[in-house]
Parts: C-alpha cells; structure tokens; sequence
C-alpha cells in the first residue's frame, strides 16, 4: 500500500525494536504494556504494579519532529502508556537494543559483568531506564567523552536508574555497571566484576570493558516511521480525537460527540491512571497534546508561561537553561529551585509523560497531593482555562478553591508571574524564593509527607531584617488542596524579625497546617511545617550572620559577590550531593580447591535476562482460549458471605464465570496449602475469616476484566451473631486461639532463670518490644499458567518456591491421582519466601478454573490484591525481663513472646526456633521463654526472608540497647560484654561449633580496624556537639544464624553432544543457585580429568524444575537450597564420574589423549548410562550449621525533618568457603538492604478490620538507590575448612538481613545525641537513652523521637539565654 493512502487513512501506526505494528482498531484504553506483552514477542517490559511506581516496565519511546527533522527519545512507563497516544513513535525494548540472536548491548553484558542482576525481573526494565538517559546525553553539546565512554556522569547515571525498584541487588552493582559509563567515572571506584583481574591498570580495565561506542548506536527510529509522522488518528475510525488547536477543541467539546450519555476522557500522559485506577470505560480519548498552544513554554518580561500539556520533564529542562540564562536574580533563583524540586517528583520514566496540567488538574479535581500545585500557589500562578463559556483567566489560588472542574473544562496554561527584579527594586530589598519537600526516599518516586514554597521580600532594617511581604504555601499534609498559610504571612508582613516573631509565627504555622482526619502521622506533618518555615526565616533573625554567609547579597551596602539561597546558612546545610553513592568496596577471598567452583562466575543467563529474553511465568505466550482470573477477597475479618455481585461496566464484558469452593469436584477437597499438619482452604466457604482471605476468582477473557470485575465486585457480609474478630495477639491469648507448636520445633532454654536473676545488681521486668509485618514485595508477583491436558492431566507453570507441594495441593483439590498433575517451574522473578505457602493457593485456583472451564486459565495476581493476600512477616509482641550485673554483664533473660500468625498455620510453627535461635547469638547467662503462636483474623503469616530470625536478632540488640541506656554505657562494650565464648557457644547452640569454626569475636575485631569504628566513633560525637541540626550515629552488631540443610534431589544427563542437562529440586529465584549447580557439575564431572573443568562450565544447562521429571523437589528456602542443590548433583556426577573414568582411561592408553566429547561419543556407543539420579539427605549431625557476621553502620539524622541517611555501612560475613563470591556477594548486598527496607522504611498498615491498607507503590516503599549506604563495604570472608559443609561452603540469602538491625542501632544513637542537646538546653524531661525506637524508623518515628517541638525549644533556649 502507498504510504500516502496509510497517512489518508490516519491509521494508529508504529514501530517496536524497528518492526511495524498497524492497527486497524483497538480499544483506547488499551496500554502499551497490554499491547506489547500480548500481541507482541517482546516481553521485556514487566507488569510489576501498573501505577508507574516500579519501573519494571520502562521502554524508550522515539518521535520525530518532521520540522526540525529531530528525533527525540525518552522513557516512559508502559504501564501507563496509551497506545493510541504512540501513533508515529517507535518504541523501544530491552531486547531490542540486543539480545542472544544479534548479539547483546553493552549495558546487558556490563550489567551482568558487575552481577547486577539476580532474579532478573526489574533488569529490563533498569537498562531501558538507563539507555534513555544515556541516548539523550549523546545528544548534548557536552565534550566528547574519552573512548568507550558516554557524555554521561556518574550522578546522572545515578538518577537514571533512581525510580526503579529492585528488591534483589541492593542497587549498589546496578549503579556500578551504569556508572561504567559515565565519562567523569574513576574506574577504580567501581566494585567487583568479571571482566577485570586485580592488579589490571586503568586502561586494561577500560578495555576489558565490552566495549560502547557511542557513535555506533542503533538507531531509535526507523526511517520508514518518518513519512507517518505527520498523521493523526483518524477519529472516524478510533475513538480518539487528536484536536489540533483550541478552536477545534473547543468545538469537539460543545459537539455531540460528549452528549447522550457518551463519555470521555481529557488526556495527556495519562499517568494519572497510576494513582486514580480506571474501572470504567471511556467512549472516547481526546488527546490535548497536538494543540500547539499547549504545547509552548517560554518566558517573557513578566512571567513563564507554561503549557497545560509540557510534560514535567520539558519544563525541568526548560527552567534549568532559565536558571543559566540571565534572567534576573529573581528568575533565576525560581527557575533554579522549581528545577530541582520538580526532579523529586515521581520518577524520570513518570516525569518524561506527566503533564503540568494533567499534575494541577488532579489537584484540583481529586484532591491529589501534588508538589507541583504548591509551587504554584506559593508563586503567586494564574491559569487559563476553556469552561464550556469560553476562555477565562484566574488565579491558581482563585481555581484550587472551586468546585472541581467539570470534564468539559481545560486548562490551557499556568503563568509565573515574576515579581519585580532586583534591580527595579534599587537594591533595598531582596527576593527570597525557597522549596520543601520530605518523603519516604528523598529523590523522588514517593508522595511528600507536606511539601511547600515559600517565598518573600526582605529588606535592612536598623541593622534587622523586615519582611516587607512574604507567602507560605503548604500542600500534600492531609488536606483536600494545597493552602496558604494566610495568617502567618499576615503576622509576619511588616515585622522585623527576630527569635521572638518567629516563635510567634511558629506557633500560627502549626495552628495552620493541621491534616484531616485520617491522616497519617497529624503531628508530624505539622511539626514539618514547623520546621521549613524555621529554616526559611531563621538564618535572617541574625543579621549578621545573614549577611556574612552572603544571605542579603543584593541589598545596597552589603559586598557580598555571590548571590546565594537562603538555605545556605551554614548551620542548616541543605547539603547537596554530586552522587548518591560515594564508594563501595567489595573483598571477596575465593579459592581455588574445587574449581571452578568458587569462581566468582557471572549469573547464568544474567545478560538475557537483562534483555529481557528470560521467560517467566507471564511471558509464556497464552495457548489458545487462555483465560484470566482474579481473586475476590474478604475485606472483613469474620463475616459470613450471602452473596457476590459483579457490577456490570464495560470493562468487565469478558467475565465467563466465577470459582468458588462450590466448584471444587467430587472427590476433590477444598485445599489452597498444605504445610505442617493443617490443611488451608482454597476458598472461604460459609464463613471469611480474615480480610484478605480468598473468596472466589472471577474468570475473564482478559486480565484487566477479571481485575476490574474483582475490585468492584460487591460481596454481602453478613457480620450478625459473629463474635468480634481476633486482630492482635493478645486478642487470641484471651480466647486461648494457639497454632500448635510440634514438640520438635520447640526451642531449647538454657540454664536456670531464677538463678540468674539472682546473682544480676540490676533487673528489668516486663519491658514490651513490638514488631509489625513486611511485605515481600517480590517484583514478579504470584502467578500461576494451568492448561488441561488429556485424560484430566493438567500442567500447572507456577512462580512457586515449592512446585512438588503445589503438586500435591492440586492433585488434592482436583481429587486426581497425583501423576496427572505437573507443575514447572523455571525461574521465579524474587520470592524470598514469599512464595513457599502463599503461590500454592495461586497455581490451585488456577488448575480448579482450567479443570472446571475446560481451558487454559492464567492468573497474574496484581500488586494491590498481592500486597492484601500474601501476608507478610510475622508480628510479634515481646515483653522481658533481664537482670544484669554493673558491668553490662546480663546473667539471666527471660521473654514472653506472642507471635500474630494469622489465620492459618502455614509456615508459622518453625518461627519459635527461629526467633530463639537467633537471639541465642549473646550469652544471656540463663535464657527462658514462652513463646505463643496466636491464631488471628488476620491473613496467615508466611515466610519471609530471615523469618523469625530477622525478629530474634533485633530483639537482642533492642535489650542490649536498653541495659546499656539503664547503666549509661557505651552500647559497644556492652554487646562485647555478652559476646559468646567458645563454650558459651556451644551451651547454647548444642554443640554445634567445632574449635576453630566460631569466627565471630575476630570478625569483630576486624571489622573495628577495617571500618575505623573507634576513630569515627569519636569524631562523630565531635560533629554531634558542633552540630544543632544533623546528628549521627554509629552501631556494630553481631549475628549468628543457624542455618538447616535438607535433603534435595538432582539429575545429571548427559546428550551426545557433550552438552549436559542437570535438574535440581532447589529453584532460581535470583539467588544463583542455577550459577552454583552449574560450577559444581563442572568441578564433579571434571574429576574424571581436571583439565576439563573450565570448559565443561559452559556445557551445562540447568533447567527448569518438573515435578513429574524430578520428584521430592522440597522447599526452596532458608538460604540451604543451593549448596544442597550443589550436593545432589554432586552425588550424580560421582556415578557418571564412577562409569566414564574407566573408560576415558582405555581411551587415553590407546590414543595418548583424550577429550570429552570423544569420551562421551564413546560412552554412548558402549551403551554407559549418561544419566544419572540422586537424592542428597544431609547427615543427621551435620544438618545445621552456624553463620556468623557482623556489620557497622554510621548514619546522619535531620531533626528538622527526620530523615535518615546512611553514610556508610561495612560488612564482615563468614561465607565459609564460598562456592560463588559473587553470587554470595549479591546476596549478601541485596539482604542487608532488604533489611534496611524492613528496619528503616517499610510502614506495613491495616485498618480496623486487619485489612492491610499500604498495599501499592504509592504507600509501602521499599529501598531504592538513594536509600543504600553512600559507602558499602563488604568483605567475604573465608573461613577455610569445614568439612561437614558441602565444599566447606556457608550460606549467604538471608543473615546478613539481620546485619542492617545495625542501621536501626545506630539512628538511635543518633537520635540519642539529639535528645541529648534537648537535655542541654534543659528541654527533655524524660530520659535521653531510654526510649524504644519503633520499627520501621520511618522519618515520623525519628523526628518524634528526637521530640516534634525540638525547634521551638531551641527558640526558646535562645530566648530565654537573651533574657538572661
Ligand atoms: C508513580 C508516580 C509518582 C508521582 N509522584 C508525584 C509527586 O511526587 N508529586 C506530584 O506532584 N505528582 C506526582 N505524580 C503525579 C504526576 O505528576 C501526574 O500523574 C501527572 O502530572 C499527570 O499528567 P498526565 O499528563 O499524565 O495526566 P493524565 O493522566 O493524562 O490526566 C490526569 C487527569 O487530568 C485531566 N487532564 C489532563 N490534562 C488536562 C487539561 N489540560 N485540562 C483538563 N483536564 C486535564 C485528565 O482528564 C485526567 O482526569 C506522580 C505520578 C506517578 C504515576
Ligand atoms: S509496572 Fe509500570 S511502573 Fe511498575
Ligand atoms: S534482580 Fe532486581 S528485582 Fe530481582
């Protein structure tokens, strides 16, 4: 076909990685990320939340300007992306910047050099992200960089990847292999990879690198797109309109296109889908961003006038060339100041798709706490808008406090007005301009807990300063639209400040900013706004020292050269970094024993995966009338259910029926898991019994229909002569609700309690320790594909930890013969237990829908219903008493510990040994406990990396805190007080430690001289003195983690061609298990002849588990799996090694030499047996083993606003004798960050009814890169020998989660120092140590601590000393 007639047509016509997509029709609604994963082979991008908050989905959209003959690329979301909104661009993947065909990209083979991926899932992703970024820093007119590197730096390297989530690396070797990049790099900074060897010089390493020429970049659009640029959809034949002016606008929405009940839908980025989910469907789009008038942004004399559609992105270039240019002192410092708060909202892949106007009019209509909407009213903005009555200009102000807008009003534009410049005001006054924001990460990608933009005009006063006007706007608080803070402006307009006005305005502020009820953290938010208005104006209460740190440069009289910002006061640093992270060191002690074992070998498959090649669950192309389910669950705790109701929309025309336990066939059972001892029921029958708990799954021909016709299905409760819900444990103690502990899992006490709270000088009774639940948030979520097959068979494919139990529950709940079911299992995209229990109710619902429908069934559950069902971690109440000697010495501890299990028993009963177990790691002289399992109405409780563990850990150090506090000593000496001996070890571990293998005293010791923690310890309680507003803290903690071995299968086949197939029982889930298996195939086969072994790595394919193909898989768990995997297949390769040796040495006396594909060519002409079975059970004394570690870490605290960043966190972890020291490395990284997500961010909330209620991205924040110690040191130690280890190997997956409890110690401590300076001021009536500090230490919990009032008492110290 001509393209003329393509472009008559006006067809939706596009490209991905350079192939042509036409669509004759598609529902507008449709999302690029829908589009791509189901019509198209390109399955990179990842559904990991749909809301934009995960990044998992990134691709780079590329236009072209056929005026400027441009082409401008960026990343956007294609979760949110509307494919119709792409007509013209080309969109591009991570496997279609290369994959294992064409050959990779150089960001997939770095990021899998410098072990960046582990599970997989978020790698695309990332490298789409970064790709953006690097592609667009070509473009700059930037020096040329040095060969092999971008335009890019480091800090921008940084920032590109700062949105996307990955719960696996710990960010710090993403960062690394992008940073590989950037032309400003030190190549010495960079951490462990596989491309250099020590002692290799720059350039070496430079050119080891797979080599980037930027020059050879492929190019982003296709030249055959070019001619359809110039195209709109034609609107005759999709229901999306491409108005390309006002007028014409104005004339479709006064048309009968929006009459007769048709509805539509105002469009730009659509992003705002992400926070508002769409249950309805819309007749039509119109897409606002071909009128060129809204389109513009420029500045004039007077204002800036932005275009409703400029996206954030455009505008943040815009005002940062602005802030370059000179546009007055004024200009400049908006333009400066709006760029740099603007770069905090959402994320690049959000920013470069969200409008200005779609931010405003979300404000204004919905009440959404924008920042944007903020800086506008703190700037004084105007806005144009198109009612149905013709163009109107306003006041943002005059418009946030209307009515919200109707769906027929547009807004044009936003103006900035510039106030007078400084030169017109002939120097006597000065423009103050300033922004806040502070949230859960501090550069974006979450929601500010208040935000605000102040600004003023300030002159000398008889040696003062006077606020000749000034305007305070507060947003996002807790209150339906950002507001001014009209009385305080009004008190201090025309005042001379000084300590007493501002005390005074303070007041007014937290008289002004109260949130609405409801709201989280009230005071906080209030005590926030305390604090920016505090910083805005203090540094002017003191003239002089305003003007000597260059405050009122400008005004006549005063010779200071540079204009600086307000918030350069020397005292309140705003402290901005050129990079996020400083430095990391990793030290890795490998050996070569068994090579290639203990090779620091790259992840199997790291660089596919990273192109996006590596297939998981959802990438399974659906088989022919595939269906889609969607759980309906309970949202109250104890309710009977009379009825579901499905509303009817067109959005949920493809329902085909709903699953309930009604379903389950004769002589099936209704069974969702099987743990311990109890069954747990697939689905609710009379009675839910938790929220969250599983109701039904509604069957859909689409994902998106079943979804939606789940969350507005309408389930009638009836809750009369139901007894209240059980929600806390201590409800459940009332009412004597246990789960039974089997005698076997019963942890063992040690000595005698009495006795030793005898010979104590001081005793603490009953003191309470409280812990909440976590999400795994794994980024793939739980997913399961069922496909009948002949003679009542069914294959399940399920992201499961345990396929052979999910095996078992279906066949249970089906009522079949367990041969007719198979469950595969190829890789998981991160479970950390949180697939062990909680997937098998998944892969069940799926194989009860596919058996009862007759066809395949997918479910990929999404995030908000995952977050809600899964469970989480265990909360716990501890209340204990201790007794202790003067010396810090503890002589005896007793606990009473109350564990919420949910409502079912899942994996519940091992949690006991495990919280004792790991708080046996000091010596508490004599230890006794009474540990109870309380059965709750709330969702059963799980697995979670370090289960128990992680609690147990914290609870030692959180009483090792509080003897300290009680005996006023260092907290240090008092740990080391307590540390075990030898003996004391092994009373309380049973004997486990052989003599020579308890390493943790000189991990200790080491880890004091490599982290210098006495020298910085004493320089930081200097800073703490110097320093009113930041204080830092700075912890060692120890860990021991005992860990258990269980039996694992293996097979080991070997094909004619020498190539090698090996199937395990453990599962990748990210871990490197497949990586580890691999080296010891390698290493067991090479036996047979050493020289071999290198190459034999590359002969071997692990592949997927198959529950019919390997049986007695097991658990994938408790960090074991690997090594026990290695050992399986161990055990298989001594039989191949046993049958080949004698034959291999035949062929060497006749031929001199032999090689192994001669041998196996041999083999299999002699009829030797190439396959070979195992079944590895660990021996009965040497199933558990003990971990050791410890770790130091130093934090800075703003008691302004409570945040909390780590400076520095090192690591001593006794890895035995690694079988991998970069696999164990990235474990080691990625757990303890993972922890610092548990102990520092991950707020875990339900409502009344136990209902978890933080279940999106928007609310539960899990780590991202600016959160990870600036400086991460990690050393693997190796222990040497251990010869009841496999291969004197030691596990890495989860202690060293526990290791970052020493982030949470050492934020106390730098609170500590706070309360300290409030004790100084005589401003603290309660103790300065003693205080429990909740978990997580959100910045809420830490600015409480160190007291919400503590600026107003530092006024009133000031005050009261000038009396004097
Ligand atoms: C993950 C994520 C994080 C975010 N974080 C922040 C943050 O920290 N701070 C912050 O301020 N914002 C944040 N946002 C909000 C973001 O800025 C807005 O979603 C975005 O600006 C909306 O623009 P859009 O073009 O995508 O609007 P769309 O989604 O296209 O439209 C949003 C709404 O506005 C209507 N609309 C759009 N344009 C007009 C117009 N010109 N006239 C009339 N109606 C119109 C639409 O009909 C729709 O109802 C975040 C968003 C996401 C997805
Ligand atoms: S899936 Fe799109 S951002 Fe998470
Ligand atoms: S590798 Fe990033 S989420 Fe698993």
């Amino acid at each position: 076909m001509l393209m003329e007639e393509i472009q008559k047509k006006g067809s939706l016509v596009f490209a991905v990685n350079g192939e042509k997509f036409e669509l004759p029709c598609i529902d507008p609604s449709t999302t690029l990320l829908q589009f791509l994963r189901s019509d198209t082979c390109f399955k990179s991008p990842k559904l990991g939340c749909g809301e934009g908050g995960c990044g998992a989905c990134v691709v780079l959209v590329s236009k072209y300007d056929p005026k400027l003959k441009k082409v401008e690329d960026f990343s956007v979301s294609s979760c949110l992306t509307l494919l119709c909104s792409l007509n013209a661009c080309s969109i591009t993947t991570s496997e279609g910047l290369g994959n294992t065909r064409d050959g990779f990209h150089s960001i997939h083979e770095r990021f899998a050099g410098f072990h960046a991926s582990q599970c997989g899932f978020c790698t695309p992703g990332m490298c789409m992200s970064f790709f953006s970024a690097l592609v667009n820093a070509e473009k700059g007119n930037k020096p040329n960089p040095p060969p092999g590197f971008s335009k890019l730096t480091s800090s921008e390297a940084e920032m590109a990847i700062a949105g996307n989530l990955c719960r696996c690396t710990g960010y710090r070797p993403i960062a690394d292999a992008c940073k590989t990049f950037a032309a400003d790099v030190d190549i010495e900074d960079l951490g462990f990879n596989s491309f250099w060897k020590k002692g290799d010089s720059k350039e070496t390493k430079v050119s080891k690198l797979p080599p980037y020429d930027p020059t050879k970049n492929f190019s982003t659009y296709p030249e055959f797109l070019k001619s359809e640029s110039a195209t709109n959809l034609d609107s005759s034949r999709y229901p999306w309109y491409s108005p390309v002016s006002i007028e014409e606008l104005q004339s479709l929405l006064n048309s009968n296109l929006t009459e007769n009940g048709v509805s539509f839908k105002l469009v730009v980025g659509n992003t705002g889908t992400g926070y508002y989910k769409e249950t309805q469907r819309y007749d039509h789009y119109v897409d606002l961003r071909y009128i060129p008038e809204l389109s513009i942004v420029k500045r004039d004399q007077m204002s800036i006038e932005v275009g409703a559609t400029v996206t954030i992105s455009k505008l943040i270039s815009f005002l940062k060339e602005e802030s370059k240019v000179d546009s007055g002192s004024y200009g400049k410092l908006v333009s400066k100041k709006l760029a740099y708060h603007m770069e905090k909202i959402a994320s690049p892949f959000v920013r470069n798709s969200a409008s200005v106007g779609g931010n405003l009019v979300m404000a204004q209509k919905n009440g959404f706490p924008s920042d944007i909407a903020t800086l506008f009213l703190g700037l004084s903005a105007t806005v144009s808008l198109m009612t149905s009555h013709g163009l109107e200009k306003l006041t943002w102000e005059e418009l946030l406090s209307r009515p919200p807008l109707d769906s027929r009003t547009v807004l044009l534009s936003v103006s900035i007005p510039f106030k007078k410049d400084q030169s017109s005001l002939q120097n006597r006054s000065k423009f103050l301009f300033e922004t806040y924001r502070a949230a859960p990460r501090p550069h974006g990608n979450a929601l500010a807990y208040v935000n605000a933009a102040f600004q003023s005009e300030v002159s000398l006063y008889h040696n003062s300063v006077l606020i000749n006007n000034i305007q305070l706007a507060f947003g996002a608080y807790g209150t339906k639209h950002a507001t001014r803070a009209k009385k305080v402006e009004e008190y201090l307009t025309g005042k001379v400040l000084n300590l007493h006005v501002l005390h005074e305005a303070l007041k007014l502020v937290k008289l002004a900013v109260i949130p609405e009820d409801g709201t989280l953290h009230p005071e906080y938010r209030s005590s926030l706004a305390v604090s920016y208005v505090f910083e805005f104006l203090y540094p002017f209460t003191d003239v002089h020292s305003a003007i000597s740190g260059g405050l009122l440069a400008g005004i006549n009289d005063i010779s200071v050269e540079e204009v600086s910002e307000s918030s350069n006061d020397g005292c309140i640093s705003q402290g901005r970094k050129q990079t996020l992270l400083s430095s990391a060191k990793q030290v890795v002690e490998s050996s070569t024993e068994y090579y290639p074992v203990g090779e620091p070998l790259k992840k199997v498959g790291a660089a596919m995966q990273a192109a996006g090649e590596a297939v998981y669950v959802d990438d399974i192309p659906s088989p022919p009338n595939c269906l889609h389910g969607a759980f309906i669950y309970s949202t109250k705790p104890l309710a009977a259910v009379k009825g579901i109701q499905l509303k009817s929309n067109q959005l949920t025309d493809g329902v085909i029926d709903i699953i309930t336990f009604k379903d389950i066939p004769s002589g099936g059972a209704n069974v969702g898991a099987m743990t311990i001892s109890e069954p747990e029921p697939l689905f609710a029958e009379d009675l839910v019994r938790c929220a969250g708990d599983r109701i039904a799954v509604v069957v859909a021909d689409s994902q998106r229909s079943a979804d939606v016709a789940a969350r507005t299905a309408l389930i009638d409760y009836d809750t009369a002569n139901m007894d209240s819900p059980m929600l806390t444990a201590e409800q459940a103690v009332e009412k004597s609700s246990f789960i039974q502990i089997p005698p076997f899992l019963h942890p063992k006490e040690v000595g005698d309690f009495s006795k030793g709270m005898a010979e104590a000088d001081h005793k603490i009774l009953s003191a309470e320790i409280r812990l909440g639940s976590e999400y795994h948030f794994y980024m793939e979520t739980q997913t399961a594909l069922a496909i009948p097959d002949e003679d009542n068979c069914m294959v399940v494919y399920a992201s499961s930890q345990n396929p052979e139990k999910a095996h078992h529950v279906i066949a249970s709940c089906l009522g079949v013969p367990e041969h007719n079911i198979r469950v595969i299992t190829r890789r998981v995209g991160g479970g950390f237990g949180g697939k062990s229990v909680r997937a098998m109710p998944v892969s069940t619902a799926c194989a009860l829908a596919a058996y009862k429908l007759r066809r395949p069934v997918r479910i990929y559950v999404n995030r908000n219903s995952d977050m809600i069902m899964t469970g989480g971690r265990h909360p716990m109440k501890v209340t204990y008493s201790v007794g202790f000697k003067s010396s810090g010495k503890i002589t005896a501890l007793h606990l009473d510990i109350l564990i919420n299990a949910g409502i079912t028993e899942d994996m519940s009963p091992v949690l006991p040994l495990s919280v004792i177990n790991s708080l046996k790691k000091y010596d508490w002289g004599a230890l006794s406990f009474d540990v109870k399992l309380c059965k709750t109405n709330l969702t059963s409780k799980t697995t979670m990396r370090g289960p128990g563990d992680v609690q147990g850990s914290y609870i030692a150090e959180a009483i090792i805190e509080h003897v300290s506090s009680l005996l006023s000593m260092e907290v240090d000496s008092v740990r080391n007080e307590n540390l075990h001996t030898f003996e004391s070890l092994n009373l309380f571990y049973d004997n486990i430690v052989e003599a020579g293998e308890y390493t943790l005293p000189s991990i200790m010791d080491k880890l004091a001289v490599s982290s210098s923690f006495f020298q910085r310890s004493k320089v930081l309680e200097q800073f703490n003195q110097k320093n009113t507003w930041k204080k830092r803290g700075i912890s060692r903690i120890p860990i021991v983690f005992e860990a258990m071995q269980r039996a694992s299968p293996g097979k080991v086949s070997i094909l004619q061609d020498g190539s090698i197939v090996v199937e395990v029982g453990g599962i990748e889930l990210g871990q490197g298990l497949w990586t580890k298996v691999r080296q010891m195939t390698a290493y067991a086969l090479g036996l047979i002849e050493s020289s071999w072994a290198e190459d034999l790595v590359e002969k071997v394919r692990v592949i997927q588990a198959d529950t019919l193909s390997v049986v007695q898989g097991g658990l994938t768990a408790g960090s074991t799996t690997s090594e026990s995997s290695c050992e399986a297949i161990r055990l298989c390769c001594n039989v191949l090694v046993e049958r080949l040796t004698p034959l291999k040495k035949q062929l060497q006396e006749k031929n001199g030499s032999v090689d192994w594909p001669t041998l196996i060519r041999q083999a299999q002409q002699q009829s030797v047996s190439l396959a070979a079975n195992s079944y590895y059970v660990p021996e009965f004394g040497s199933r558990s083993y003990l971990n050791f570690g410890a770790a130091v870490s130093e934090v800075e605290i703003d008691v302004l606003t409570g945040e909390t960043t780590i400076l520095q966190s090192d690591i001593i972890y006794d890895c035995g004798q690694s079988l991998n020291p970069a696999v164990d490395m990235g474990q080691i990284e990625g757990a303890f960050v993972h922890g610092i997500g548990f102990f520092m961010h991950e707020e875990y909330l339900t409502n009344e009814d136990g209902l978890m209620v933080s279940n999106s991205t928007w609310t539960y924040k899990i780590p991202t890169i600016d959160t990870i110690p600036q400086n991460f040191n990690v050393h693997v130690l190796n222990s040497g020998h251990h010869k009841k280890r496999v291969l004197s190997s030691k596990n890495s997956g989860e202690p060293p989660l526990l290791l970052a409890a020493s982030v949470h110690c050492a934020t106390r401590a730098a609170i500590k120092a706070a309360r300290k300076q409030l004790k100084l001021w005589d401003k603290l009536d309660a103790s300065v140590s003693e205080f429990y500090l909740d978990v997580p230490a959100i910045l809420p919990v830490v600015k409480t601590q160190c007291g919400l009032d503590y600026v107003e008492k530092f006024l009133e110290t000031l005050l009261a000393q000038k009396s004097n």
